[in-house]
């Protein structure tokens, strides 16, 4: 059994991946501020678990606060680092504080990593560090483009350093870049739960759906796709949670063969936003209130993964579709215990 710290770990993918971990064997530790999550994924991961969690509400940009969490715990192994801002408009509205927060949360994480000697590290990333890819599906050495807003140059910095880190210091350093993750945890007590207003499409269409939204806007249908609206990869959160499992064992096992790696992490194949759509009216059996509207700035038209890195050297693979997602997604939506 080993010790693993999750910041963000009452966020929506922090908090899935806390409970795969203690599944798989392993002691967590979480840190959030709550920022953006309730403190109630604590008490399911427990509940979920059956096992006590040790948990910090701090901000980690308090560098002494974060650092407190080290000295109680000298035997933490590896540290998943999800905590940070992630709202796209938001870090195009407010770039500064993307950077303030995202950077000195993330160079404290490592501060403290260096000096209690945790030499594991896996970084959330995002496909968006690809920015407006052109050849599809993306690996893991498609070349990272422009960042399209100052949110997914925080995962483009967050990066290099720690590709710099790991290259002159004895970290060890897994950046996983996760397509659209989705879609709620089969216990049916963790999901999505932002406390600002849901902006991503699974949320915005179960909430239209349950009438808690008017409609659900099409954000353009005349791109060049195969029904004009854009292409993503969506990933259930369940297999995003397992693939860091495996990412952690991977290090602790020393499986690793340079000191920084990439994995992409989705299921390999694009879906249009009607197509989810319609995979949701499919499993519900509900006619979704939608409408076309105009294209939303600064999206991508079109992106999806190749995943063989991952399937190859972390041994993970999707177990779930677009209509799993939908399913736990709409029941979630139905079933929400916060
Ligand atoms: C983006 C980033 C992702 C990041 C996420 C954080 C890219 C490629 N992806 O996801 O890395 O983690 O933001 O929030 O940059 N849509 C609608 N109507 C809606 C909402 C969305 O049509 O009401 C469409 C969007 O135009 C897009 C798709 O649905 O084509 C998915 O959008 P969304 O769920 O917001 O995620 P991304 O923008 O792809």
């Amino acid at each position: 059994m080993s010790k693993v710290l999750v910041t963000g770990g009452s966020g929506y993918i922090g908090s899935h991946t806390a409970v795969d971990l203690i599944q798989n064997g392993h002691e967590v530790v979480t840190i959030d501020n709550h920022h953006n999550s309730y403190t109630a994924p604590i008490d399911y991961i427990e509940q979920i678990t059956g096992q006590k969690l040790k948990h910090y509400k701090l901000d980690l940009c308090d560098l002494n606060a974060t650092k407190v969490v080290f000295e109680e715990h000298n035997d933490i192994k590896g540290i998943i680092h999800f905590a940070a801002l992630k709202a796209v408009g938001e870090s195009t509205e407010r770039p500064l504080l993307y950077f303030e927060n995202n950077m000195k949360s993330l160079l404290n994480v490592m501060h403290c990593a260096q000096e209690f000697g945790v030499k594991n590290f896996i970084f959330s990333s995002s496909c968006t560090v690809y920015g407006q890819a052109t050849d599809l599906p993306v690996t893991e050495n498609t070349e990272m483009k422009e960042a399209e807003s100052p949110y997914g140059r925080t995962k483009q910095l967050g990066e290099y350093m720690l590709k710099d880190l790991a290259q002159f210091s004895k970290f060890q350093v897994i950046s996983l870049r996760y397509f659209n993750p989705a879609g709620a945890h089969n216990s049916g007590l963790l999901g999505e739960a932002p406390k600002q207003i849901a902006l991503n499409l699974v949320p915005v269409i179960t909430e239209t759906a349950a009438g808690k939204r008017k409609e659900c806007v099409v954000f353009g249908n005349d791109y060049d796709t195969r029904d004009g609206s854009c292409v993503r990869d969506y990933i259930h959160v369940e297999d995003l949670a397992s693939a860091h499992t495996c990412a952690v064992d991977y290090l602790l096992e020393e499986k690793n063969a340079d000191s920084y790696e990439v994995f992409n992490l989705g299921i390999g194949d694009g879906v249009t936003v009607l197509e989810a759509i319609k995979a949701f009216e499919e499993v519900s059996g509900i006619q979704l209130n939608y409408r076309i509207g105009p294209r939303r700035s600064g999206d991508v038209i079109a992106i999806y993964s190749n995943y063989e890195r991952a399937k190859k050297y972390l041994g993970w693979k999707p177990k779930f579709g677009i209509k799993e997602i939908m399913q736990s997604a709409w029941h979630w939506e139905n079933n929400r215990p916060f």
